[in-house]
């Protein structure tokens, strides 16, 4: 059953809506089509008893004020570009550096931020659209965007990213939701599974150095299951400099999950599947319990964890990275999906 809502009006006067999927099992969705952010996802812990695992806000206002990309459709380049520069056939990029004026992140905000087209396609899906501008925050070529949102019988919930530009252009889209398994506290007591040998270290501004550093004997060795907060403080320069987790995983190429996240509380299992070749994992680090979320509780610091599937950050200027150029014409595909079950 897809039913859709008015959600509220931005301050710039636009009206935005929210669609929900919601399967025959009770689990549900909802999609809000300001920044094509997924709001709540409510699902059942192991006594059947559901509660809403998305860590973000329930006002239009929250999601254009406080957010820190909670639940987001991130582009047109998820993450860091260095400098906010890059050179597409000579030609040089200067893109808005909505990082500490140094950086660009998440594509300046451009797609989170933009209210997107929406249509329901079935009982199960929603489908949004943007186009954004030749030269929005930078960035070289107009490019068509499409987003869709599949919930199946399985409790699988697909997010099928879809871009085409009409000049050569850099795309790399992720969702930014920001998940809790159990609805409330922190996470540093969810088990997590990343399969990833590597992870991409990052310089004080965040930008990978360009090495490709193995996990063994680290605090990112998430190969076999552990609890997020059990190494997160450990006397690594990493994780000091991001006060915790905040980088890209290179995932191994694999029929079976990129990642797995379990909350022994609930009973909670969450699934990631991915054909991108790196995941960040982001532990809201930053946040500090001064913005208040869903009904007025603060956001607190690791109150959610992200799993964000992407190409690595800084890719343009990184040759030896897995590449997200694309010609004008050419298609960008990729598909994501989080599957919810219990133990
Ligand atoms: C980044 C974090 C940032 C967060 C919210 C993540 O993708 O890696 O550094 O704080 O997004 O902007």
């Amino acid at each position: 059953m897809t039913v859709k809502k008015p959600f509220g009006t931005t301050e710039g006067g636009e009206q935005v809506d929210l669609f929900t999927i919601e399967n025959s099992s009770g689990t549900a969705v909802d999609i809000i089509t300001y920044g094509a952010t997924v709001n709540s996802i409510f699902t059942a812990d192991r006594n059947g008893d559901k509660a809403d695992i998305i860590m973000g806000f329930d006002t239009i206002e929250g999601h254009e004020k406080l957010s820190n990309y909670q639940g987001m459709t991130v582009g047109r380049y998820a993450n860091r570009i260095a400098d906010g520069k890059f050179t597409l056939d000579g030609t040089v990029y200067d893109l808005v550096r909505n990082e500490k004026g140094i950086t660009c992140l998440h594509g300046g905000g451009e797609l989170s931020h933009a209210v997107w087209k929406a249509i329901i396609v079935d009982d199960s899906s929603v489908e949004m659209t943007y186009t954004s501008p030749d030269g929005a925050m930078g960035f070289p070529g107009k490019v068509d965007f499409k987003v869709t949102f599949t919930l199946y019988e399985d409790n699988s919930f697909k997010i099928d990213y879809f871009a085409v530009s009409d000049k050569k252009t850099v795309i790399n889209m992720t969702n930014h939701a920001y998940f809790n398994l159990a609805g409330k506290g922190d996470i540093l007591g969810h088990e997590l599974m990343i399969n990833a040998d590597c992870f991409t270290p990052t310089d004080a501004n965040s930008i990978p150095t360009g090495e490709l550093r193995s996990v063994e004997g680290t605090a990112f060795d998430f190969r076999k299951p552990k609890p997020i907060g059990r190494d997160i403080g450990e006397n690594d320069e990493q994780l000091i400099q991001c006060k915790g987790y905040d980088h890209n995983f290179c995932l191994n190429e694999s029929d079976g999950p990129a990642a797995v996240a379990y909350d022994p509380q609930s009973g909670r299992v969450m699934e990631v599947f991915t054909d991108l070749p790196g995941v960040q994992l982001y532990c809201a680090n930053f946040l500090d319990g001064t913005r208040a979320g869903k009904k007025g509780v603060p956001l607190i610091k690791h109150c959610g964890f992200c799993l964000e599937t992407q190409f690595y950050p800084n890719t343009p200027n990184m040759p030896d990275f897995p590449q997200c150029t694309y010609d004008a014409g050419e298609k960008y595909e990729s598909s994501t999906v989080f599957r919810f079950s219990v133990k």
